[in-house]
């Protein structure tokens, strides 16, 4: 018999005609993520999941799916996951690392540029009918180039960003649990520098650490504090990984000159504060989505979840020691 799972939302043809070869395959193709109950009342009889970051794959899910072997993420982020409780009950977890690396940095690179630029802000003025004629003090931004760059998690798409600003003459800072090769060091002209350095330093401070514990909140206050009154922030990662409060209070306070944001905490229900600001850039957690890799992503994810069912090895299994348990 195949295996049966469950695609929890909207994905591409391709990648359902794909597992479709070796599973049943239920799909909720309406793309409205699935309440936790529901989810777990269409996992209960089924051998794996393909999911996105909205779905909560959790210890009490868990519990209530116990035929469960594979849970497969369309999203290299993975904090939705209960990581050990998948390793406790045996199932695989995978995610799609690598194939989101260059989109991803692009976005950032965009609100790097787009803050700095004053984009949206422009945009607006002009679709208002404000724009009455050319000034030579209008609209003035401050410079990408020769800029110095703060990257916070120098991981795959971190050194993505680095090759970014090296097009840009950017000079690189940053920051990582753990230092990087001297080889990298040496191919992305980038510094290591403390966290109070990097922040301290940087024109543009861009985040790139993924969501845990130990990131949660690494920007807040005393953070926003150490930045320059002239220094741009660019979330692109994870909302939690910034204290938006104290970040709205920044902006309003004129602490740091603006920020560039993909992503929030409690999103999409987002800070309100950041609406009524002129100085941010915000975007609704499109990070990787572009055509070709929001596809490369689901392939990636059925790939991964048709090895997990059919005695392979899943490409990108994050936890090993579920395989062999
Ligand atoms: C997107 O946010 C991802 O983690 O892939």
């Amino acid at each position: 018999m195949k295996p049966r799972i469950l695609i929890t939302r909207e994905v591409f043809r391709e990648a359902i005609e794909y597992v479709s070869q070796h599973c049943e395959v239920e799909s909720n193709q309406d793309d409205g993520a699935l309440a936790p109950d529901a989810l777990a009342r269409k996992l209960a009889d089924k051998d794996g999941v393909m999911c996105c970051l909205t779905d909560r794959i959790d210890a009490d899910l868990l519990a209530r799916c116990t035929k469960l072997k594979a849970v497969a993420n369309i999203a290299v982020g993975y904090n939705n996951i209960d990581l050990p409780a998948c390793t406790a009950r045996g199932v695989m977890a995978t995610n799609t690392p690598g194939v989101l690396d260059d989109s991803t940095a692009d976005l950032a690179f965009a609100l790097v540029l787009a803050t700095a630029r004053r984009l949206t802000e422009v945009e607006g003025y002009i679709r208002t009918g404000e724009w009455t004629g050319w000034r030579l003090k209008q609209w003035l931004g401050v410079d990408v180039h020769h800029a110095t760059l703060g990257i916070f998690g120098m991981g795959r798409i971190g050194q993505v960003i680095a090759r970014r600003a090296a097009g840009f003459d950017m000079k690189v800072l940053y920051h990582n649990r753990k230092r990087v090769a001297p080889e990298i060091e040496r191919r992305l002209n980038a510094t290591f520098a403390t966290k109070d350095a990097l922040l301290g330093q940087s024109d543009f401070v861009v985040l790139q650490v993924p969501y845990s514990k130990e990131t949660h909140h690494l920007i807040g206050a005393a953070e926003l504090k150490l930045m320059k009154p002239t220094a741009i922030l660019v979330n692109s990662t994870r909302g939690g990984v910034v204290d938006d409060g104290a970040l709205v209070a920044a902006l309003k306070s004129g602490a740091i000159r603006g920020a560039g944001l993909d992503v929030f905490e409690n999103e999409p229900r987002l800070n309100p504060g950041f609406l009524e600001l002129k100085n941010v850039v915000l975007a609704p957690h499109i990070g990787s989505s572009t055509e070709a890799t929001r596809l490369a992503m689901a392939m990636t994810a059925a790939k991964n979840l048709v090895a997990a069912l059919t005695g392979g090895v899943p490409p990108n299994l994050l936890n090993p020691e579920a395989r062999q348990s």
